[in-house]
């Protein structure tokens, strides 16, 4: 099993003194089409071997973000116009998808997006295609993302595409770590899920990031259970960061507590229409 040897320690949010940074956006702006504005000046940085949360209702521009750090923007007409982004020492637009794959910096897509007519260890195996080290080393990798996820070892054999929504978020991340990654982007994993199944996907993200120092950059509109597995948030409207602090402390804000926690689907949207202005007041006065 592979340990990048790194330790975090996720439950009291403290910094060591070995801590340093394996992702830092800083102040991007990006537009699509040559028009639309989405990102408005967005910083945020992710500490090796940290759980980071960038929470946010629709459209706030959170995939938005994770696909111009993994550089993806290009097959959507979008482009970073202003700003840096260093993976470790390394400027993201000077790299290729395929490079900050092998640099270990991979996203997984909102939405999972398996190949539904593999099945699932075949889809699996598409995810060590930049792998040179050899079909042994492979096969040990298979081997550990099937202790993460169990239920992929039982499903390992049936198409993809009849399995569970969350067997295929499994997948999803279980073909990510094929690729041996320091960091997951991961892009809305509660996504469609029933709560037990979110808790367990997070508990194996947890799990991943404390025994193979995984960093994690989490994308979620599920704010109560991303801060739970989180040691760092950030909050996005429209474009821009609006908040940001500790986990906890975000647990405990007043403003996220009213927004953002205990709200239902339904509570958000109106939320959403009926109280941002008075929002963005409390947080950007
Ligand atoms: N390819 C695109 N072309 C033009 N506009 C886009 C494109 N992709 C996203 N947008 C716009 O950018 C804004 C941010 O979208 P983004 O998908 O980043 O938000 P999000 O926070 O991930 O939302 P959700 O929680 O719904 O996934 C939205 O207003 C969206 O309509
Ligand atoms: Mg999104």
């Amino acid at each position: 099993m592979s340990t990048l040897e790194l330790d975090w320690p996720a439950d009291t949010g403290e910094k060591s003194a070995a801590q340093d940074t394996i992702l830092s956006v800083n102040n991007i702006e990006v537009i699509y089409d040559h028009v639309i504005l989405v990102l408005k000046g967005v910083s945020l940085t992710v500490p090796r071997g940290g759980i980071v949360a960038l929470l946010g209702a629709n459209g706030a521009g959170k995939t938005t973000t994770l696909k111009a750090v993994s550089n993806l923007l290009g097959a959507e007409r979008g482009e970073v116009t202003k700003g840096k982004i260093l993976f470790e020492k390394d400027e993201v637009q000077a790299l290729s998808p395929n490079d900050l794959v092998r640099r270990g910096c991979i996203q997984v897509m909102e939405g999972r997006h398996c190949f539904g007519h593999l099945s699932i260890e075949e889809n699996l195996l598409t995810g060590a295609y930049t792998r040179t080290d050899g079909a042994a080393a492979v096969k040990a990798d298979l081997e550990m993302v099937y202790n993460y996820f169990p239920r992929l070892r039982e499903r390992r054999q049936s198409q993809a595409g009849y399995t569970s929504g969350g067997e295929q978020q499994m997948c999803a991340i279980g073909r990510a770590l094929m690729s041996r990654p320091k960091m997951i982007l991961l892009d809305e994993p509660s996504m469609g899920l029933a709560p037990q199944l979110v808790e367990e996907i997070f508990e194996i993200v947890k799990e991943l990031n404390d025994k193979e120092g995984v960093s994690f950059l989490l994308a979620e509109q599920n704010t109560n259970v991303a801060l739970r597995y989180a040691t760092y948030g950030y909050i996005m409207e429209s474009g821009r960061i609006v908040l940001d602090g500790d986990a906890k402390a975000l647990r405990e804000n007043e403003d996220v507590k009213e927004f953002y926690l205990g709200v239902g689907g339904e509570g958000r949207r109106s939320f959403r229409n009926v109280k941002h202005y008075k929002r963005r007041k409390r947080w950007l006065a």
